[in-house]
């Protein structure tokens, strides 16, 4: 289809799904989400003349996958956004399947995206493109077509591609799948974002001592913290490891230090980003105050994607708050933005508390939309429990020095637990949003986020204690300011 027929179509969708919206109880107040159809990945994040930018994958037609559009939102502070004309549509041969994954860059006062070309044949077969479009005003782009053809040595799962410049020189990393069906990250080297050499595997399945690492690693994003190099991939295919890599795919990263020349990437181990249900793709951006900011979807093409309750009102999915990422010693840090103290509306609650042994229900934390922070003094209890709406329970267990959520599942309504290993839980922060919650932990060692569906008028928080446990508590009722 033409551009324009797909703008107007889309735009169509949009217009005609607004009553929809307005009646879904599980719309979220403060987060990134489509006006319609489902969305994905979070790409090409730039902050481009002051303005923030984040685009996404968004399919405006159905809430399910299909020929990708890039869905545009910017800022001005990272909390108020406004909606933007989609950036790319699926409209030449080129991308006809779908404009999928990517990054922004800017140079020479204009903002250059990149992103793939996904395209189905005659046959059924995939081919892939790695494109780019220009933009001077940051909202209208201009597409240049591809930039880079399917190299030898991989299936055409050949995608995502992230740019960055060190030292006068373009790179680019893209997520890969070699013939033998390993997935690995390349990189490409540019001296002006149109021209492009191809350098070489960097990391991957079967590299570097890794054995069995995934059939195809998408979404790779690549950032110098410090003076270490961080390496961000979202592989396809790990089989569950003691408590990790129990969703269908993971998100995670390598530290270590890269030579492009040759190229060598040597690094650590693997390590999960998140260790909730919810959370795929992360894109990185720098921000002009030099902070690495992180954003994810807040989903995954799992089993329970179809069930999402608010498919019903014409949408799926939504993106996680913006985190910074700092790194200590080998472990990335989130910490969500200071700017979010911007939602807080009304301090409802601060509290030092010793609470021993019981339920408390009735303590004054009730409520849909809130931010909770609980710092433990002294030791901690044997048991410390959070049940949010009766539907999500977050657990300490001190002996076993775990950290535990726990939701129904949007299919069935059984049980499902996310945990990881935590020797002492020092505080907690907790973003609660219509449906969904984003845990803090430590001060960022370790995040869970999750998506959950309770009812709607359910606004219980009950905590419980097993033991004693001394803790100041703050809880914010959080809302859009004007
Ligand atoms: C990750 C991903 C990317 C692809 C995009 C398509 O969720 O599969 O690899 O570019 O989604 O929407």
């Amino acid at each position: 289809m033409k551009q324009q027929e797909l703008l107007l179509s889309a735009a169509e969708k949009v217009k005609k799904n607004q009553q929809n919206l307005s009646e879904d109880p599980n719309r979220l107040q403060f987060h990134l989400m489509p006006p319609v159809g489902l969305l994905n990945d979070p790409n090409g994040l730039i902050q481009f003349n002051g303005t923030y930018h984040v685009f996404y994958q968004w399919n405006p037609f159905e809430t399910a996958h299909g020929s990708k559009f890039w869905g545009h939102y910017t800022s001005e502070d990272l909390v108020h956004w406004q909606e933007q004309p989609p950036a790319l549509t699926p409209s030449e041969w080129y991308e006809k399947n779908g404009c999928y994954s990517g990054s922004a860059v800017e140079s020479e006062g204009k903002l250059f995206l990149f992103y793939t070309g996904n395209v189905k044949n005659e046959q059924n077969e995939r081919e892939t493109y790695q494109c780019l479009a220009v933009s001077d005003d940051g909202i209208h782009f201009e597409k240049m077509g591809p930039v880079i053809l399917l190299p030898k040595g991989y299936t055409a799962h050949f995608r995502d591609p992230k740019v960055w410049k060190d030292d006068g020189l373009w790179y680019m990393v893209l997520g890969a799948q070699t013939l033998n069906e390993e997935g690995c990250v390349v990189l490409y080297s540019s001296p002006d974002l149109k021209n492009w050499e191809y350098k070489g595997p960097i990391a991957g399945s079967g590299m570097n001592g890794l054995e069995d690492f995934g059939y195809m690693w998408e979404c790779p994003d690549f950032f110098r913290l410090g003076n270490k190099d961080v390496l961000l991939v979202s592989p396809q295919g790990l089989e569950p490891k003691g408590h990790m890599y129990h969703n269908i795919f993971q998100s995670g990263y390598f530290i270590g230090n890269l030579k492009p020349e040759t190229p060598v990437f040597s690094h650590g181990d693997f390590v999960e980003l998140d260790r909730g249900f919810d959370f795929y793709a992360p894109q990185t951006f720098e921000d002009q105050q030099g902070r690495r900011i992180m954003y994810a979807w807040m989903g995954l093409t799992d089993e329970d994607e179809p069930f999402q309750p608010t498919i019903e009102h014409g949408w799926v999915h939504g993106l996680t708050l913006p985190r910074e990422l700092k790194l200590k010693g080998d472990k990335l840090y989130q910490q969500p933005l200071p700017e979010m103290k911007k939602l807080r509306k009304a301090k409802t609650f601060d509290r030092q508390l010793t609470l021993e042994d019981e339920n408390f229900s009735d303590l004054g934390l009730d409520g849909k939309v809130s931010e909770l922070k609980v710092t433990f003094n002294g030791g901690n209890a044997e048991v410390v429990e959070l049940t949010i709406r009766d539907h999500v329970k977050i657990r300490f267990n001190k002996s076993e020095q775990l950290f535990t959520l726990e939701r129904e599942s949007f299919q069935n309504g059984k049980l499902e637990k996310r945990s990881c290993t935590l020797s002492a839980l020092e505080n907690m922060h907790i973003f609660l949003d219509t449906s969904s919650v984003e845990i803090f932990l430590n001060g960022g060692q370790e995040t869970f986020t999750a998506r959950f569906f309770t009812h709607p008028e359910n606004e219980n928080l009950q905590l419980n204690i097993k033991g004693q446990a001394e803790m100041r508590v703050e809880r914010w009722c959080l809302s859009l300011p004007e």
